[in-house]
């Protein structure tokens, strides 16, 4: 098969890239990417001596572009996207423009030219806050911060290719993702490298929130599987069970690095805070997936890989990134201060 991979220089994307590559010798990879503040070629840096992997720095919103590269590929695959919630609350237009209308552009494309395949990643926020039991595909879209309702809207018009116009779309909602390659935005890779650092690792609220921790390799295997074998028009789910409360994330990282508690800080909370996510995965293990990494296992391997790899993280910690630390932590601290 031939691939299309949006957004294939973030993180989810460049694992799935490789994934791809070493799971089948005759496929072949286009890779398109705007490089935004967290695409890094340097995350596909595993895969340039393939042969097998192509690389396209540009906009999903480019419709001459896209008009280029969708012809003559089997499928279609939109990781592209704007992708932290944080920064969707400071200012949501890209996200809107990306992850909305980029949608739509790429659905039209594969629509005129047939594609045989098309996969949404997309995430378990569009059904929002989930206080007991766990999401089922069928549940009801409830996103709650402009990040997660850019999602949803692009799963709309991902189902309404499929309805109105017969386009085979597939959708996958993945968990919270860790491994390696995670911008340090997030939380998992900020909390590590700050770890290492001896810096301080900022706790939103009470910091009993509770997600649940898949790891990138089981993410990537469980969207592959989606690929090749789902149902079109359908949605998966893809959560590990691996639930646990942030404070727990936090203290298992301070413990693996052998760091002390006193780096736990308490910050003011994110607005809007979903406080638990949590999704049954029944139909994408009716296709044959299974996790293969529980919650030590994938925070082992993902916090050893930041210990191994500062070339990689340590350049990223400046510029942009510090002025956009500022602006998202330095407000937390003035709310906790006035409160
Ligand atoms: P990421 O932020 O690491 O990477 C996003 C990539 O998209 C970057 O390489 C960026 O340069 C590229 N991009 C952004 N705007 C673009 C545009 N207009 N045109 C072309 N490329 C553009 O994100 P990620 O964590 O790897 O997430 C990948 C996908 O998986 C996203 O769609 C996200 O919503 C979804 N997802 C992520 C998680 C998670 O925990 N990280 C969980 C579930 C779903
Ligand atoms: O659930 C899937 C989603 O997971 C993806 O769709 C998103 O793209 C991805 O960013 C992630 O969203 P979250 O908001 O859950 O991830 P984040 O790493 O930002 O935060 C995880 C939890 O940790 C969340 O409850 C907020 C909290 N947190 C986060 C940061 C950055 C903190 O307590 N402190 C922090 O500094």
């Amino acid at each position: 098969m031939k691939l299309l991979v949006t957004g294939g220089a973030g993180f989810i994307g460049s694992n799935f890239v490789q994934y791809v590559l070493d799971h089948y010798p005759d496929d072949r990879v286009v890779v398109l990417d705007k490089l935004t503040y967290a695409g890094n070629l340097d995350n596909l840096l595993r895969v340039q001596d393939s042969g097998r992997c192509s690389f396209y720095q540009g906009d999903i919103n480019d419709e001459a572009l896209v008009e280029r590269l969708v012809p003559g590929v089997d499928a279609v695959l939109n990781f592209a996207a704007e992708t932290h919630v944080d920064r969707s609350i400071l200012d949501a237009s890209a996200f809107i423009q990306t992850d909305v209308r980029g949608t739509w552009v790429l659905l039209e494309a594969a629509r005129r030219h047939g594609t045989s395949r098309f996969v949404q990643i997309s995430t378990d926020e569009v059904y929002g806050h989930v206080p007991q039991g766990s999401s089922r595909e069928d549940d009801k879209l409830a996103p709650r911060s402009p990040y997660a309702a850019s999602k949803a809207g692009a799963e709309l018009l991902v189902q309404a290719s499929w309805v109105t116009y017969g386009l085979p779309s597939l959708i996958t909602r993945g968990a919270n993702t860790i491994g390696p390659y995670q911008y340090p935005e997030k939380a998992v890779p900020l909390f590590a490298t700050n770890a290492l650092d001896g810096q301080p690792l900022p706790i939103y609220g009470d910091g009993r929130q509770r997600r649940d921790w898949l790891y990138v390799d089981d993410h990537c295997a469980a969207i592959d599987l989606v690929l090749r074998r789902g149902a079109p028009g359908e949605a998966y789910n893809v959560g590990a069970g691996n639930e646990r409360e942030n404070l727990d994330v936090a203290r298992t990282i301070l413990a693996l690095l052998g760091k002390p508690e006193s780096l736990l800080q308490f910050v003011a909370d994110r607005p809007g805070h979903d406080r638990r996510y949590c999704l049954d995965s029944t139909r994408l293990r009716a296709l044959g997936w299974a996790p293969r990494h529980d919650f030590q296992a994938a925070m082992e391997r993902t916090v050893a890989w930041y210990q191994r790899n500062e070339w990689w993280w340590r350049k990223l910690k400046t510029g942009e990134y510090l002025e956009y630390y500022r602006r998202n932590y330095e407000q937390r601290h003035a709310l906790l201060r006035s409160s």
